[in-house]
């Protein structure tokens, strides 16, 4: 069944709908048609006061008393409520972002396992004893960090409420999810399901809003103890900047510019199926593309040709079709700036081998084509700024020294990935690629239990697996004098 119109009025602030104070109701496009479909509550600076009160409130009152297995309880029965939505946030997520449904379906449908895997994680977090001298029992608690902003683009908004909302219920933090203005329909949907499965009031609140009004209204408040943002780099300096007031706790992921190396001892056909795949899967706006695709001269030209033949068949379309592998942008903005480095592209002296346009044909969507630059310099800046766009350069190395060379050269550090059937070769180019996740003869295999974050201006710290709850933990150590003595220091 396919949602002809939504309209959310009201914003979800200590666990009710409430109309926005200083906010206003503003239309959603569907980036398929470029044109309205919904409708959305956005809150303005009085609605994140409200909410961080809300949350505070939350945080220190009942859901300060649910113990870890509380907490787990209350993940496993979010996850099996979530489960039931999958096909309607699926859908929902399309409309909003573009995203083809059938990927919208695979992601959304994986939720549910990160929610159960954060259930467990609740019950795991433990402080330790330290050994010290006679007398003195020293141990480390650890304790929420407290009320958190999480700060979400557009690009995957459900999967970013997952890597947020998971960590928060496991450490018993608070949250307030401040959307993506583009995107904000699914999560508010998310919303009703955190209502029905009784999550305390104010423990989740969902308030979208502009990014420099309600974000970084958020980012300055001094009730919230902590910013967790997905998004641009340039964004995440502003934040670092109102969020020092009160030395807020940060994390960030912020993007890449994903070196994908291929060594002519590769299975060409396999590393064809990634190298086309992490180049336009949801049409270039992931974080962890493969988008300078680094190959070996004795391939190179069969690369470029191969890769240019597969680009021509993605089949592109609307976003609810379900025989649609590569949608829209997400919104006119993204679509002008890939267009943008088409043009730059050119002028630089990269070789245009297909694509290099908007889809009018498809009518006024946000569409363009699949698109590979060959002869690409990694100094050019289609090589060095992320694009966000479905946008390949594919770019020659002579050697293994000259492939790590050209993969470092980047201020990114996300993801990198390499082709090679040498296994010594393998081990060594992982080792030397400067990024949080290195795949090898894979590509964008993500799993919940995974640490996930950037080396370099790609962010700080980790989402995903344990190490995502250091974010969210503070650590107390208890100094306890056992002798029952405490000698008078000017006594003598
Ligand atoms: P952005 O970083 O401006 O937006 C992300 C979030 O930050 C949104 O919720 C936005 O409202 C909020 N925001 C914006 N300015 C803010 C401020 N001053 N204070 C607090 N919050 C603020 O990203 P944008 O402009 O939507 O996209 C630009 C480029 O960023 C993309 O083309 C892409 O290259 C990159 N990007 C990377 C993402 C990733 O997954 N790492 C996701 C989205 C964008
Ligand atoms: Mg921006």
């Amino acid at each position: 069944m396919t949602i002809d119109t939504y309209r959310q009025n009201q914003l979800f602030i200590g666990g009710e709908w409430v109309n926005p104070i200083d906010g206003e109701v503003v239309p959603s496009i569907d980036p398929s048609t470029g044109k309205e479909w919904a409708y959305a509550a956005w809150g303005g600076p009085k609605d994140i006061d409200r909410a961080v009160t809300a949350a505070n409130e939350a945080l220190r009152g009942p859901w300060s008393k649910f113990t870890p297995n509380d907490r787990a309880n209350l993940l496993r029965r979010f996850a099996s409520l979530y489960e039931k939505h999958v096909e309607r946030l699926a859908e929902l997520e399309s409309r909003d972002n573009g995203l083809p449904i059938r990927d919208t379906k695979a992601g959304v449908g994986m939720h549910a396992t990160w929610y159960n895997y954060y259930a467990g994680l609740a019950n795991s977090i433990e402080g330790r004893q330290v050994p010290m001298d006679a007398g003195m029992h020293i141990y480390t608690t650890r304790t929420p960090v407290g009320v958190v902003g999480a700060i979400l683009p557009w690009n995957a908004p459900l999967q970013m409420v997952v890597w947020k909302l998971a960590p928060v219920l496991a450490t018993g933090c608070t949250i307030i999810i401040k959307t993506a203005e583009q995107t904000p329909i699914s999560s508010y949907e998310v919303a009703k399901i955190v209502q029905e499965a009784g999550i305390p009031k104010g423990v989740v609140n969902i308030v979208t809003g502009l990014g420099p009004v309600a974000g970084a209204h958020l980012v300055s408040h001094p009730h919230v103890n902590k910013i967790a943002f997905t998004g641009e780099h340039r964004t995440a300096q502003e934040i670092m900047k109102g969020a020092s007031a009160n030395l807020k706790r940060l994390s960030f992921e912020c993007g890449g510019k994903s070196p994908h190396i291929i060594f002519d001892d590769a299975n060409l056909e396999q590393a064809m199926n990634a190298a086309t795949h992490s180049g336009f899967t949801g049409c270039g706006q992931s974080c962890a593309l493969g988008s300078r695709l680094i190959v070996q001269s004795t391939i190179y030209d069969k690369v470029v040709a191969e890769l240019a033949a597969r680009a021509q068949k993605v089949r592109i379309g609307q976003a609810l079709d379900p025989k649609t592998q590569m949608g829209p942008h997400t919104h006119q903005e993204q679509l002008q700036k890939t267009l943008k480095y088409f043009e730059l592209g050119q002028q630089e002296g990269a070789k245009l081998v297909t694509g290099g346009k908007r889809l009018t044909e498809l009518g006024d969507g946000f569409f363009v084509a699949p698109t590979v630059f060959a002869n690409v310099n990694n100094k050019m800046r289609i090589a060095q700024e992320e694009i966000f766009g479905p946008v390949v350069s594919v770019i020659p190395f002579k050697d293994e020294d000259e492939a790590v060379a050209i993969a470092n050269d980047t201020i990114y550090g996300l993801t990198g990935a390499l082709w090679s059937q040498n296994l010594g070769r393998a081990h060594r180019v992982a080792a030397q690629i400067e990024a949080g996740t290195v795949w090898v003869n894979t590509y964008r295999y993500l799993r919940w239990s995974v640490p996930y974050g950037g080396f370099k201006i790609s962010g700080i710290g980790r989402e995903n697996g344990p190490e995502s709850l250091e974010g969210y933990l503070e650590t107390k150590a208890v100094y306890m004098n056992l002798s029952g003595n405490y000698a008078d220091y000017y006594a003598q």
